[in-house]
């Protein structure tokens, strides 16, 4: 039977041991978990499996083949596809030119577009998609286009995929098809890695579990065989109890500080709510349900149509971000590559940007209060880096988004409503539940949160009520009192 095994992989960066003899094997036909903290090593080890980079000790045997490659190029034609969130798609192409890409079908020198769209069609119809083979990747929504790329490695015939933290920008409707669709390579017999911090999933779909720590392989778990709690102690290394219960929330919120009224932009509709003083209002809806633009609507970064916002009871209209910061807005945005983090530049510049301003002494910079403020947020939400002077590129996902995070929620900057937009994306789970106590926090200080995000368990039990909104509109509000799944699900699938 086809195998694939790590033996003693080894790989390390400046200041950091990214993987530490990590040795194990994945099975034909078999799903296996890569599950670790922020900074583990996961991903890392798909790059040296997908050649992106080199390991510096050990090698990847494919059943009993030693694969080494100088390109990724080289893998992909060996069998080895490893799907990213950063999408390796062309947008402006069809669906049909990404799926063939390299290896049209040709006819008389031409490209033979009749058979390149029946041969697509046919793995469409295979995976029970409804995507049309002739729309532009760019046309599409996040989850059809992960699905272009898994469609582009099962034509290749690859017998390795690899998923790095695939549902993360997906909701509960669109993992069904996906996992639908791993269902299916599992049975044609393919290698399957899985890499996520969503423990649900983990049970949903793997068989077996490859649990990192710090880089090294800490425990190897057959799926069935195992529970939660015995995952959470071997990735975490202690219990983190019943992380919703043991909250220690704001009781009583004080009085409304953020009131829009009938907004309207270029993708929503009349909404209209309230926020108190020490208030976690959540937004739960499918991707696109418009929760992401109220939050740049009220935020000065998406031009408004008609409607009011009133802050601390006076009537504001933001023309730029930078109005609604110095009102006491922050936005932790949801994409933290595009809208939130400068790469290229220290993880110390990326959380001082805000309040550099108020850290100048005389007119130079005071290196000390950033060194103090960037220390603080690196301990507040365990962002794993060697220095303070790293840049963000070289963080691991979560760690970046963690930066993020610190950015907003320092306690330099005064903020009196805070927008958190998917702010746990990507985060592990030990992290997850500092990061819902932090959010408590805030409110017991007196900020008024907004929440939005996609998971429904965390949103109904974090929020003090959840405002659901689909297609632009808000269709229903719930207390957290008589929240269940259920409920808010319906709210957001209505039309
Ligand atoms: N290009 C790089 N340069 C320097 N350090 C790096 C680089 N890539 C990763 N690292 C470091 O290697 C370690 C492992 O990172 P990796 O991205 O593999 O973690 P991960 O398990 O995928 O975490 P996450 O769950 O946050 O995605 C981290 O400490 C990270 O900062
Ligand atoms: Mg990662």
């Amino acid at each position: 039977m086809e195998y694939l095994e790590f033996r003693n992989v080894g790989k390390a960066f400046p200041g950091v041991v990214a993987l530490d003899g990590v040795s194990f094997t994945a099975r034909a036909g078999k799903v296996v978990a890569l599950l670790g903290e922020n900074g583990a090593g996961k991903s890392t080890l798909l790059k040296i499996l997908s050649a992106d980079i080199k390991a510096d000790t050990g090698k990847v045997v494919l059943s009993g083949k030693e694969l080494s490659f100088s390109s990724t190029a080289q893998a992909i034609n060996a069998g080895i596809s490893v799907i990213y969130q950063e999408r390796q798609l062309i947008p402006a192409m069809s669906v049909m030119e990404n799926v063939f890409i390299g290896e049209l079908p040709v006819k008389n020198g031409l490209v033979d577009f009749n058979r390149l769209f029946l041969d697509t069609k046919a793995i469409i119809d295979k995976f029970g998609l409804p995507i049309d083979p002739e729309a532009t990747v760019m046309s599409l929504p996040v989850a059809y286009q992960q699905m272009v790329e898994i469609m582009k490695a099962y034509r290749r015939d690859c017998l390795v995929i690899a998923f790095d933290e695939p549902t993360a920008p997906l909701t509960d409707t669109e993992i069904d098809i996906l996992f639908n669709i791993i269902r299916q390579l599992k049975e044609a017999g393919k290698i399957i890695i899985y890499v996520s911090h969503r423990i649900r999933e983990i049970f949903q779909i793997t068989d077996e579990i490859a649990v990192l720590k710090d880089g090294r392989l800490v425990k190897t778990l057959t799926t069935p065989e195992t529970d939660q709690q015995e995952l959470i102690s071997a990735m975490v290394g202690r219990d983190i109890g019943d992380t919703y219960a043991s909250l220690d929330r704001n009781g009583e919120p004080g009085s409304v500080v953020l009131e829009v009224d009938n907004l309207c932009t270029d993708a929503v509709d009349n909404v209209s709510f309230t926020l108190r003083a020490g208030e976690i209002v959540g937004f739960a809806g499918l991707v696109g349900a418009g929760r992401t633009e109220v939050a740049r609507a009220i935020f000065g970064a998406d031009r408004i149509l008609s409607g009011e916002i009133r802050l601390g009871g006076g009537s504001v209209r933001f023309k730029t971000p930078r109005d609604a910061i110095k009102a006491g807005i922050a936005l932790c945005p949801e994409d933290r590559k595009e809208q939130g983090l400068v790469l290229w530049a220290s993880i110390r510049d990326n959380i001082c940007m805000p309040v550099l301003h108020k850290l100048k002494k005389l007119i130079f910079l005071d290196g000390a209060a950033q060194d103090r403020l960037t220390q603080a947020a690196v301990e507040k939400y365990s962002i794993r880096t060697p220095s303070l002077w790293k840049r963000a590129l070289e963080l691991s996902g979560g760690n970046q988004q963690k930066v993020i995070l610190g950015r907003w929620t320092s306690d330099e900057v005064a903020t009196r409503v805070l927008i958190l937009d998917e702010p746990t994306k990507g985060i592990d789970i030990g992290t997850k539940a500092e990061i819902y106590q932090l959010v408590c926090d805030f409110a017991k200080r007196g900020v008024g949160v907004i929440f939005i995000s996609s998971e429904l368990t965390e949103v109904i039990n974090v929020a003090d009520r959840i405002i659901v909104m689909h297609n632009g509109h808000i269709t229903g509000e719930v207390a957290r009192q008589d929240a269940t799944e259920e409920k808010v699900l319906s709210l957001a699938m209505l039309s």
